[in-house]
């Protein structure tokens, strides 16, 4: 496995005892996650990565990222929360070296109302060849659906009503919902978002391996990964060897001392994403029956200039994870200008990544004498099978969490709150009452 987990700032919150202590709960919420029958298994569809889509469909996948490439030099998929976050997490973390040199840009929409960003991205396109991938399980989400009638819209008016249809791609569910609908009617080539398998678990569906393929990276080596870990996580509940467990058990434990605040932490840009995919991945799967951790994320050094010192020295009911890549592909050193106007010689011809890793050494233990349990996720090096180890890493941890802490990892009840109160303001049919009682209290 590529991934290392390195624990040594968690005692003495979290030691040898303590794992030892919560291991049977551990062992339970794995065996209840693995016999398909804990609440929510019906959406247990990612958890072997290699069986998730047939490979019929990984195949039309391949064909049409292929089509998209020649037709288009950008790709713009629309979607918002599961159905956005995941390819955007894998396409920004992966290094541009790693694709094919005929990979399309990605840009995304849906994810959001902003009539700015909306304008902008519309005045973007008009140079340049352009596809629209249209992503919604439900094919009812409000944000994703207002933004593919606008970019609808706009295809058809650049490029006429039946050159638009072979230019635009919707990934929806097999039978269900408005999008299904609109696809089957616009005669859209389609692709299915496996009934067992919830917005932020597919990824490693076709609701990111279009995106990713047209992008030109390798989807094979990506799933290939996922199911590695699947062989590696799944062979031992024993914690002490499977980093995986080890990760989920000190997070429960942790948050039982009061750390209610996870922030999963990097060093690279990069990952920005990645913090943001795991951040829901976590937010909506454990946030319920008023408990669970709240998954935060910083981006060092930067935030080191300003939430660094809350993280320092503020209240301590914070826990860090750090996502880390020690041997990045980009190498850069310091130049040696021969002088030590600025103080840096002792750095000259040291490598920025070098740099880097001695910044995440330093601020793991300056954060551990401060009171801040922490422990490193570890690469080497950021690729398609580590990015495929590390998704399906996540995504268990996640749901043996979950189970420790007797929650469905599955659903997500309380995002329909917001939704309905937009609605009746927005004065959607049905929703009357609800506006009225609204409108009296704004
Ligand atoms: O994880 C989830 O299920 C959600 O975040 C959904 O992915 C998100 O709400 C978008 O839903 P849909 O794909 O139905 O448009």
């Amino acid at each position: 496995m590529t991934i290392r987990y390195q624990t040594k700032n968690l005692a003495p919150w979290v030691d040898e005892s303590a794992l030892s202590a919560i291991a049977p709960q551990v062992v339970a919420a794995s065996e209840l996650l693995r016999s398909k029958k804990g609440p929510g298994s019906d959406f247990l569809g990612w958890y072997e990565p290699a069986k998730m889509v047939p490979a019929k469909e990984i195949q039309s996948i391949k064909d049409a990222a292929k089509r998209i490439q020649e037709q288009s030099e950008v790709l713009v998929t629309v979607g918002i929360g599961g159905s956005y976050l995941g390819a955007r997490a894998v396409l920004e973390a992966l290094p541009y070296d790693d694709a094919d040199e005929n990979g399309v840009t990605i840009d995304f929409a849906g994810q959001h109302i902003s009539a700015r960003d909306t304008e902008a991205l519309l005045e973007s396109l008009d140079d340049v060849e352009v596809a629209v991938n249209v992503i919604s399980k439900s094919g009812t989400t409000t944000e994703p659906a207002i933004a593919f009638r606008i970019l609808k819209a706009y295809m058809e008016e650049r490029y006429g009503k039946e050159e638009a249809k072979s230019r635009i791609y919707a990934t929806t569910d097999a039978k269900k919902g408005a999008l299904r609908k609109l696809a089957d009617e616009e005669g859209y080539q389609t692709f299915v978002i496996p009934d067992d398998v919830g917005g932020r678990y597919s990824v490693l569906s076709p609701v990111g391996l279009l995106p990713i393929a047209a992008a030109g990276f390798d989807i094979d080596a990506l799933i290939g990964g996922a199911q590695a870990a699947y062989g590696t996580y799944g062979k031992t509940d024993d914690l002490f060897q499977n980093d995986c467990l080890r990760y989920a058990a000190s997070r429960v434990a942790l948050y039982r001392q009061g750390k209610s605040i996870e922030i999963l932490s990097i060093f690279e840009p990069a990952f920005h994403y990645l913090v943001e995919w795991w951040k829901q991945l976590n937010g909506e799967s454990e946030g319920k029956n008023r408990t669970g951790i709240f998954p935060a994320g910083c981006e060092f050094t930067t935030d080191l200039h300003s939430m660094g010192q809350w993280i320092q020295e503020g209240q301590r009911n914070v826990f860090e994870t750090f996502l880390i890549e020690e041997k990045p592909l980009a190498s850069i050193s310091v130049p040696d200008t021969g002088e030590d106007l600025d103080g840096l010689k002792y750095l000259a011809g040291r490598e920025l990544s070098e740099i880097n890793n001695q910044a995440w050494k330093g601020v793991g233990l300056a954060h551990f004498d401060g009171g801040v349990p922490n422990s490193s996720i570890v690469v080497d090096t950021m690729d398609p099978v580590t990015m495929g180890n590390l998704i399906h890493f996540f995504e268990r941890a996640t749901g043996v969490s979950c189970y420790m802490q007797g929650v469905n990892p599955f659903d997500q009840p309380g995002v329909e709150a917001y939704k309905a109160n937009m609605f009746a303001l927005l004065g959607k049919p049905g929703f009357e009452k609800q506006a009225a009682a609204l409108n009296a209290r704004l």
